[in-house]
């Protein structure tokens, strides 16, 4: 049933008509009387009650679709150009156009900047192009570390003194720009593009987009980075959203962890968007590593902070069930127009 279900919402995403009976016979297929909605919520009092959950919201969400397309294509309709009206009456106002929404990347960039505004944190913002210390040494990769190898480079130009010119590879060179110019206390965060070498598939591109944090004062601890990214994860996902921290390693923090979310689509109990695990990857983060504070001139025997990184592409396909990386760089205007916001 759960294969049929998301089979119709893409059936549903393709459908279109020209004129108000054909919407009215969508309308009537889908949410009439004997119409398909009722069908499958016939169906659904027959499944197993484990299965319950993980359809019911299907099936929300099918109906949702449903609904929205319908009233998208009386919209369509209502604003299409027709020249037959034009010829009637040329003192008729300028039929008016359709406004451009805003991208979905945007979207959750303005999102993620909000939530952490609310709570003190302010936009830092620095350059594309950057130098190796930026990016690298002053972030504790060592010469010939292998760390540097996790991130395919982008060099402009090749320097005897080896600070080469180089794309950023995250936007972590933005903590380094902030603390070279701001003593603590230090509370920022720098969203921007990144660029890496490597092959563009549905998930992975060459150019994508992160969102830094960094927190920086008198004794702040791990307990403050756990709070303040549980307060990210509700504010974003719902409030019932809980988190998670595994151990693992960047050459900047210490301890390091990656922080997954509770799955949203399925409550935690398993489904292919999460790979039955329950638990969706977000972002990077950890402890600064002392020798990064000492890099910028603060002191590290006086100071602690917490550093985290994440991309707003995969936060965006978790959103939206966006599937293809690709979609969001290719302007097509059917993608785009499916997202809407007051930002
Ligand atoms: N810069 C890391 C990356 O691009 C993310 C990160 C940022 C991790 C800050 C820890 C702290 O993968």
């Amino acid at each position: 049933m759960k294969e049929k279900i998301i089979q119709y919402i893409e059936k549903v995403d393709n459908l279109s008509a020209k004129t108000s009976s054909e919407i009215e016979n969508i309308r009537i297929e889908y949410l009439g009387k004997k119409g398909l909605m009722n069908e499958l919520f016939e169906q659904f009092k027959e499944i197993p009650p484990q299965e319950k959950k993980e359809i019911g919201l299907l099936l929300n969400n099918l109906k949702k679709s449903v609904e929205t397309k319908i009233e998208f294509l009386k919209n369509s309709i209502e604003n299409s150009y027709s020249k037959e009206e034009d010829k009637e009456d040329l003192t008729k106002p300028y039929n008016e156009k359709v406004l451009g929404s805003s991208h979905p990347l945007s979207i959750v960039r303005n999102q993620i900047i909000e939530i952490f505004s609310s709570i003190g944190y302010v936009v830092e913002e620095a350059g594309e192009i950057e130098d190796d210390w930026h990016v690298f040494s002053a972030l504790n990769f060592a010469e010939e570390h292998p760390a540097r190898d996790m991130q395919d480079t982008f060099f402009i130009e090749k320097r005897e003194d080896n600070n080469h010119t180089v794309l950023r590879t995250h936007t972590s060179s933005v903590q380094v720009r902030t603390m070279e110019k701001q003593a603590p206390p230090i509370r920022m965060i720098a969203p921007g593009r990144v660029f890496r070498n490597e092959a563009i598939s549905a998930r992975a591109h060459c150019i994508f987009h992160q969102i830094e944090g960094l927190y920086i004062d008198k004794g702040v601890s791990f307990a403050d980075l756990k709070q303040n990214l549980l307060y990210f994860a509700k504010e974003f996902f719902g409030e019932n959203t809980q988190i998670r921290l595994r151990p693992s390693y960047f050459p900047f923090t210490e301890p390091s962890a990656e922080m997954d979310v509770s799955c949203n689509l399925c409550g935690g109990k398993g489904c292919n968007i999460c790979k039955g695990t329950g638990w969706l990857e977000i972002m990077g983060c950890g402890m600064v590593d002392p020798n990064v504070l000492e890099a910028s001139k603060i002191d590290s025997s006086i100071y602690s902070g917490f550093a985290f990184g994440m991309g707003i592409e995969r936060i965006a396909m978790l959103k939206y069930g966006v599937r293809d990386l690709r979609l969001y760089f290719e302007n097509d205007i059917r993608f785009l127009e499916q997202f809407s916001s007051s930002f």
